[in-house]
């Protein structure tokens, strides 16, 4: 068996390296519970991800942000999500229990810019599902266009110098059901299951159900205990397959937490190892009961939102709630946060019309305020 010697990251620059992993999980509680379908995932990055909850309206005008022909949409659902630097939507759910976020994929390709199809900034794919749909099926059934096309083709844009922003999406419901959406070449790869309910980073996600077939014969050996998404698969569905059944809300909270906690990546130096990104924050949603529960572990933060009372009718403002550590050290902020959002703008999008789907298109870098390439933690 080879032995890794880290010294071999040496010879790959520090920036273009820098990733944020993630774990994603679907858990499901018992008949006593009703299904409650509950979905977690953690944020692991490299970088302090700045992060702050919005609360949605419905009834907001919305654009692609991606220069010539953007879709154009009005949102029809409320939403609660969390941001990432301000910028886009990274994870969140909409008042029916629709859930989606955003986790890293390498080898992703949106394609070359074609200006005849609406173009929609990475900032907003996630948001653009949460604001029009209820659900996976009814995501499922107007993916395309009556002629086969696709309705619109994602732009990204580098957020961090040197780092393109390439990342899968995965969508769940309060049914159970999920999809998985990748592009690869400029084609989307979609792959839609009940059964799909954990989702990491590399591979594709057809190689990653390759990996959970491989691991399922061999659950009396010991898993693989890299921080690496391969790893990190393998390990969430073992222990998704041996969670205990939920029989109230608050039992399959605690799952749901305890699978998150189990599989995160523990705080350390923050080098040029791709699979080395520690877990920042955790996010869970309640799809039975429309709660979001947001944990940082780097600040004293642990809180929910109900999301059907943030104000999220047609005529509800957006607000914000600010996660920012301040410097209240123990008496950080926790429990029910749904009252302390404030009123406040839409965050401005990353304008993303980057001519070729590799991610570092656009005009120039996007300015994130408090983030400059020294807290890279070179
Ligand atoms: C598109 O939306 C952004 C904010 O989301 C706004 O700044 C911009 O003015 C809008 N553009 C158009 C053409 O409506
Ligand atoms: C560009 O998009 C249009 C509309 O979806 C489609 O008909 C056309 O085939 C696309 N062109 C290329 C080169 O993919
Ligand atoms: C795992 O076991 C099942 C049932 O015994 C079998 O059908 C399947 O081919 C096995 N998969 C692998 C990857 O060995
Ligand atoms: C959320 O708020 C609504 C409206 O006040 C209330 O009916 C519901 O019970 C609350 N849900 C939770 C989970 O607290
Ligand atoms: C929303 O506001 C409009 C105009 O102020 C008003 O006519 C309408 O009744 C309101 N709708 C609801 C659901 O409150
Ligand atoms: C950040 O790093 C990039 C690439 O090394 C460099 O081009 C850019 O000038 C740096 N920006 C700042 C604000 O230091």
């Amino acid at each position: 068996m080879a032995k890794l010697y880290p010294c071999i990251l040496f010879h790959v620059s520090l920036l273009s390296t820098l990733t944020n992993a993630c774990t994603r999980v679907s858990y499901t509680s018992g008949p006593e519970d009703g299904h409650r379908v509950i979905i977690g995932r953690t944020l692991d990055w490299n970088l302090p991800p700045l992060s702050s909850l919005y609360a949605f309206p419905a009834g907001l005008q919305r654009n692609g942000s991606a220069g010539e022909n953007s879709l154009k949409w009005t949102s029809k659902y409320g939403s609660v999500i969390a941001t990432m630097n301000d910028v886009l939507t990274f994870d969140g759910m909409n008042t029916e229990g629709l859930h989606g976020g955003l986790l890293y994929l390498t080898g992703t390709d949106f394609g070359d810019h074609n200006t005849s199809r609406p173009g929609l900034s990475i900032s907003f794919w996630v948001q653009y599902f949460l604001d029009n749909y209820a659900s996976v099926a009814d995501v499922r059934a107007d993916l395309f266009t009556p002629s086969g096309e696709d309705r619109f083709q994602v732009r990204t844009r580098e957020i961090i110098p040197g780092m393109a922003s390439v990342v899968h999406l995965v969508l769940g419901d309060a049914t159970g059901d999920n999809l998985i959406m990748e592009y690869l070449q400029g084609k989307l790869h979609f792959y839609q299951s009940p059964d799909y309910r954990v989702v990491t980073n590399e591979p594709t996600y057809d190689q990653q159900l390759a990996i959970q077939q491989y691991w399922q014969n061999k659950t009396d050996f010991t898993l693989p205990g890299t921080a690496g998404p391969v790893d990190r698969f393998a390990r969430m569905a073992d222990n998704l397959r041996r969670a205990p059944v939920a029989t109230t809300m608050v039992e399959a909270v605690r799952v749901v937490q305890c699978l998150l906690r189990s599989i995160s990546v523990t705080l350390r130096p923050q080098t040029a190892n791709v699979a080395n990104a520690a877990t920042l924050w955790r996010a869970l949603a309640d799809t039975k009961d429309k709660r979001y529960f947001y944990e940082s572990v780097t600040d004293g933060v642990s809180l929910w939102v109900n999301v059907s009372t943030v104000e999220l009718g047609k005529n509800g403002t957006t607000k914000r709630l600010s996660l920012a550590p301040g410097d209240s050290g123990l008496y950080g902020r926790y429990g029910d946060a749904t009252n302390d959002f404030t009123k406040a703008e839409p965050y401005t999008p990353i304008l993303a019309n980057s001519e070729t789907g590799d991610g570092f298109g656009g005009v120039g870098q996007v300015s994130i305020p408090g983030l400059t390439n020294t807290t890279a933690g070179s």
